[in-house]
């Protein structure tokens, strides 16, 4: 099922396990860190928290494990393979270990929630388990590792925020940055372990987040993605202090904080996921069509194309509100992209059904869709309630038909760029040639263009598209 898993390395797949440094401030212990991170976007934010409270312990980070004293690998309970990954990736740590016994492996995010102390008694080579509530004790907890003891802790909060941390950027561009503004999730969509591994809803302070897109900006940063499992459901009470100093009680939601970002600056663009279909509310929508620098763009999961299936899958829309709200965004941001997760074989999912996600994705046309094969993950309700009754193979074809679907819609979907001129945002040279650059439109789309005299990253320019691919559009810089 590997190769299927994922549609397209275009987003966060290029990013699974690469090693995450960062330029170290002056002074230093010595001591070298090696974190790399699996799993979604919350994943590498949560590693810029780490890295930033062990480069205040003084540590450094360094992109080869073989000259590490710590080795972090932040890991992805999703699926069974993200697992399997993982468990992998930790031999060859462990052939590191046997040659150097003093190398410390810590084993944080996701799986270390989900299998707890399980994971050091599985694991022999690993010394420490951190949840992701957590990192706030890693200093505290390498020391007991130091002192020859195993350390684990994973206790879930129900404030923890982090708010306080200013994250340092691991691999950054300088120039496009992920914010998180709330942790845990509350949804129980019955096939899901994120509410076990992330615990509670809670949002961060509006004013933490403000603080640190402003530092951004200030900084030269063009581009910020709001990160949380739902960000519809954003909502933060607290005080604002006024001009008088008075203390006013506020309430803030997540169209009233896209807003006060967006207000940072024209010059800064703003992208946000993930939305859940019950929770999207028209005043977002309108929120993103009054602010040209809030990106047209929204990544809105709808799973599968079946009310039956939705219920059992406990996502608490159905068919008909899904084309509702996709109904709303196009009314109300015409030249809206958007984007999708989509399981295949549920279940108990006949072939109708299967049919009826096919035609739902047939009415959007999606920009750009996740697709994946159900994967049973112990504990959730589906495990729990419902048979894994769908044959590995029909699983398997019903994928390959949606993704077949898909590569045509994106296709189709950056076709309709060709002959157009986009603004987009310069990153910085392509992955392929380094005569290259690249950058995304306000849609998200990927655009290449050949590197040009006086442009540089983090430049906004106009790129008149000469053709595409089905997940790239390639142009030329105008004036
Ligand atoms: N909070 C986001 C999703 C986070 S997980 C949302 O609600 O939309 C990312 C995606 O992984 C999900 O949207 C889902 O499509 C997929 N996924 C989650 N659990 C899965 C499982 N057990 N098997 C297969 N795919 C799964
Ligand atoms: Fe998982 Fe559902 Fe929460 Fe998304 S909304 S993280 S799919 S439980
Ligand atoms: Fe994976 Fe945890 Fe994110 S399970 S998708 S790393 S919240």
């Amino acid at each position: 099922m590997i190769d299927l898993e994922l549609t397209d390395k275009k987003h966060d797949e290029a990013r699974q396990g690469e090693a995450l440094v960062v330029d170290a401030p002056l002074v230093r212990n010595g001591r070298k860190l090696y974190i790399e991170s699996y799993g979604c976007q919350m994943n590498f934010a949560d590693s810029e928290i780490v890295a930033s409270i062990l480069l205040d312990q003084g540590f450094e980070t360094t992109g080869d494990y073989k000259e590490a004293d710590v080795v972090f690998i932040n890991t992805c309970s999703i699926r069974e393979n993200a697992e399997q990954r993982v468990r992998n990736r930790l031999s060859q740590f462990g052939a590191e270990k046997r040659k150097n016994p003093k190398l410390i492996v810590g084993v944080l995010g996701c799986m270390a929630e989900r299998l707890k102390s399980k994971f050091l008694e599985e694991e022999k080579l690993v010394d420490v388990v951190v949840g992701p509530d957590a990192y706030r004790e890693l200093p505290q907890l390498l020391n007991e590792v130091e002192s020859g003891q195993k350390a684990i802790n994973v206790l879930l909060s129900r404030e923890e925020t982090y708010a306080d941390i200013n994250p340092v950027r691991l691999n950054g561009n300088g120039i496009t940055a992920f914010i998180s503004i709330m942790r845990g999730c509350d949804n129980m969509c019955s096939f899901c372990v994120v509410p076990f591994t992330r615990g509670r809803e809670r949002s961060r302070d509006p004013h933490s987040i403000l603080a640190e897109a402003q530092d951004l900006f200030n900084k030269g940063y063009k581009e910020i993605t709001l990160l949380g499992q739902n960000v519809d459901s954003y909502k933060w009470k607290g005080t604002d202090t006024q001009e008088n100093n008075e203390n006013l009680a506020i309430e803030v939601n997540f169209a009233q904080l896209l807003e006060k970002v967006a207000l940072i600056s024209p010059e800064l663009r703003i992208r946000f996921s993930t939305s859940h279909p019950k929770d999207i509310t028209d005043e977002v929508l309108y929120t993103i069509a009054k602010y040209d620098n809030i990106c047209n763009y929204i990544h809105l999961p709808v799973q599968s194309g079946s009310t039956r299936v939705l219920e059992l899958m406990n996502r608490t829309y159905t068919r008909e509100w899904y084309i509702n709200r996709v109904d709303a965004i196009k009314r109300i941001i015409p030249d809206c992209a958007i984007s999708s997760d989509i399981i295949a074989g549920f279940c108990t999912e006949t072939e109708e059904e299967h049919q009826e996600t096919l035609s739902i994705m047939d009415y959007v046309g999606y920009d750009f869709a996740f697709t994946f094969s159900y994967s049973e993950r112990p504990g959730t309700l589906a495990a729990r309630k419902l048979e894994d009754d769908i044959p590995e193979e029909v699983k398997k074809r019903r994928l390959a038909e949606i993704l077949a679907k898909q590569q045509e819609t994106s296709l189709f979907r950056l076709q309709q760029f060709v002959g157009k001129t986009v603004r987009i945002l310069v990153e910085g040279t392509s992955k392929k040639s380094d005569k290259d650059f690249c950058g995304r439109n306000d849609q998200n789309a990927m655009v290449v263009f050949p590197a040009t005299e006086g442009v540089k990253a983090g430049q906004y320019v106009n790129v008149h598209i000469d053709r595409c691919t089905s997940a790239t559009l390639l142009g030329t810089v105008v004036n």
